[in-house]
């Protein structure tokens, strides 16, 4: 059977997420994960739905795509798919001709996981790799110690705090309510928690998102971030720390994260509340 490619329709998005939460497990690289898709929804559906690229054979999905942004392809496939010569040979294809509508021309970067073929495939027609990443994780089979009382769990009613510190971690955001909504009314929302952390004096310091892939897989943290009138306390480490918590009490088997190693203020909170750095991944680059 040949393989196709497909965009699917907004009430095909859950069989893409099904499939991408199904591929997590225990122990396996750094991949697109439930959570990354949960994040792009506050976009909206529509723009998910247009974001997403299924590769099937004989009915059964054999890869997701995520085009994170105009020019990031994060792509990953089935665990036992990630070595099969026909799948990656037809990704190849689809990625580097920009008629396929996958990419579009120019400068692009391609994330996935680094046993995938792919991997071998795009070097030997000129990619390169990208800048460092740096992923972390952290093992949750052990109890967690309860987080710090000034955690709260935001809901639909309090959105504007969590989008305000959103704003106010992140440079350049323009992260809103309505983003909120569109993110929580998404098929991943319903294993993912928004958390936001507060001073001792009440204010609101630091928010993070943690996404469960389900019982026993890993879950993900997207994104953390503190207040900027607030950094250099302890709260990025707080707010790190429960998401590790709060991710145990969805079932999660461990807490992933990755961020450019660059953003060295970034691994230096992660480690602090308790993840292990892993090797360096790269993306794969082909230049304009
Ligand atoms: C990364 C960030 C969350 C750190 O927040 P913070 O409030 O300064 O963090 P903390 O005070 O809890 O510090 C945690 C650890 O990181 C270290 N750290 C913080 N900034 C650092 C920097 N610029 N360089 C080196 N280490 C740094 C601290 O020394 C501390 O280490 P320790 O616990 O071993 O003493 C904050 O800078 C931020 O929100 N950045 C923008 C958003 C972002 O990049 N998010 C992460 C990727 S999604």
């Amino acid at each position: 059977m040949a393989i196709t490619v497909e965009k699917p329709e907004i009430d095909g998005l859950g069989e893409a997420v099904d499939a991408v939460r199904e591929w997590q497990h225990e122990g396996s690289p750094w991949q697109l994960h439930p959570g990354d898709l949960g994040w792009f929804w506050r976009f909206g559906a529509e723009a998910t739905a247009a974001a997403v690229r299924t590769w099937r054979r004989d009915g059964r999905i054999l890869a997701v795509g995520l085009l994170d942004g105009a020019d990031l392809l994060r792509l990953t496939t089935a665990p036992d798919s990630r070595r099969d010569e026909e799948l990656a040979r037809r990704l190849v294809e689809d990625v580097i001709e920009p008629e396929r509508g996958v990419l579009p021309p120019g400068k692009v970067f391609i994330e996935a996981p680094k046993d995938a073929l792919i991997q071998d495939l795009l070097p030997e027609r000129g990619w390169c790799t990208g800048e460092p990443w740096t992923p972390l994780h952290r093992d949750l089979t052990e109890p967690v110690k309860a987080p710090d009382p000034r955690i709260e769990v935001i809901g639909p009613e309090r959105a504007q705090v969590w989008a305000g510190v959103t704003r106010a971690a992140f440079d350049g955001s323009k992260f809103s309510e309505e983003r909120w909504q569109a993110m929580a009314s998404g098929v991943p929302y319903a294993d993912a928690r928004c958390l936001v952390a507060y001073d001792g004096h009440g204010n609101a310091v630091a928010m993070v998102t943690v996404w469960s892939a389900g019982p026993g897989k890993p879950g993900v943290l997207e994104p953390m971030g503190v207040h900027r009138d607030h950094r250099g306390h302890g709260h990025g480490r707080a707010i790190t720390a429960a998401a590790a918590a709060a991710l145990q009490e969805l079932g999660s088997s461990s807490a992933a994260v990755s961020t450019p190693s660059s953003n060295v203020a970034a691994v230096a909170t992660y480690e602090s509340g308790g993840f292990q750095r892993l090797p360096e991944v790269r993306d794969l680059t082909r230049d304009a």
